[in-house]
């Protein structure tokens, strides 16, 4: 897999939540993601987490290419974003707040309440060769060392 340019030099400070807009009608909430609007990237590939037993971990994974933005549609989930040197968790709770992930950052998945569903925007379609699924490899590539 080719590593774009970004794999290399991403930083948790490229991570952020994306207020996303809250239509709200007497009948409940809309809330529309369109691509380059409110997200820096085109959707080519949704998909969804759900029905995940108590106390399971979810991710454990790095993309070369892909970034993403993970909503939590319904519950709660904390993200725990590593770029192989600092650590942050973030606890995502509202269905019109994002989480953009881009491409170099290591994922974890955690804390999932009950019923809750992660909900996924991915600049690319589904390609195993795009993760890198063991850390220390993560950071052997990242950073050219272990560390
Ligand atoms: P994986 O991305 O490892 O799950 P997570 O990071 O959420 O724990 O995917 C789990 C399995 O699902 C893996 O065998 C590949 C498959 N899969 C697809 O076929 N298409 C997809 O878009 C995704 C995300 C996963």
């Amino acid at each position: 897999m080719e590593i774009g340019s970004v794999f290399k030099t991403s930083t948790l400070g490229n991570c952020k939540i994306i207020d996303l807009p809250k239509f709200t009608t007497s009948a409940g909430h809309i809330t529309a993601i369109n691509n380059g609007i409110e997200i820096p990237f085109d959707t080519k590939r949704v998909y969804y987490l759900y029905d995940i037993p108590s106390g399971e971990t979810r991710g454990g994974h790095a993309h070369y290419n892909l970034q993403q933005l993970i909503v939590a549609a319904t519950g709660s989930f904390d993200v725990v974003l590593h770029d192989g040197q600092n650590k942050r968790r973030i606890t995502l709770n509202q269905p019109n707040k994002g989480l953009l992930v881009v491409p170099g950052i290591w994922r974890e998945l955690e804390n999932f309440s009950a019923g809750a569903v992660l909900l996924v925007l991915a600049s690319e379609i589904y390609v195993e060769l795009d993760y890198i699924r063991d850390k220390n490899s993560f950071k052997i590539k990242k950073y050219g060392i272990n560390i």
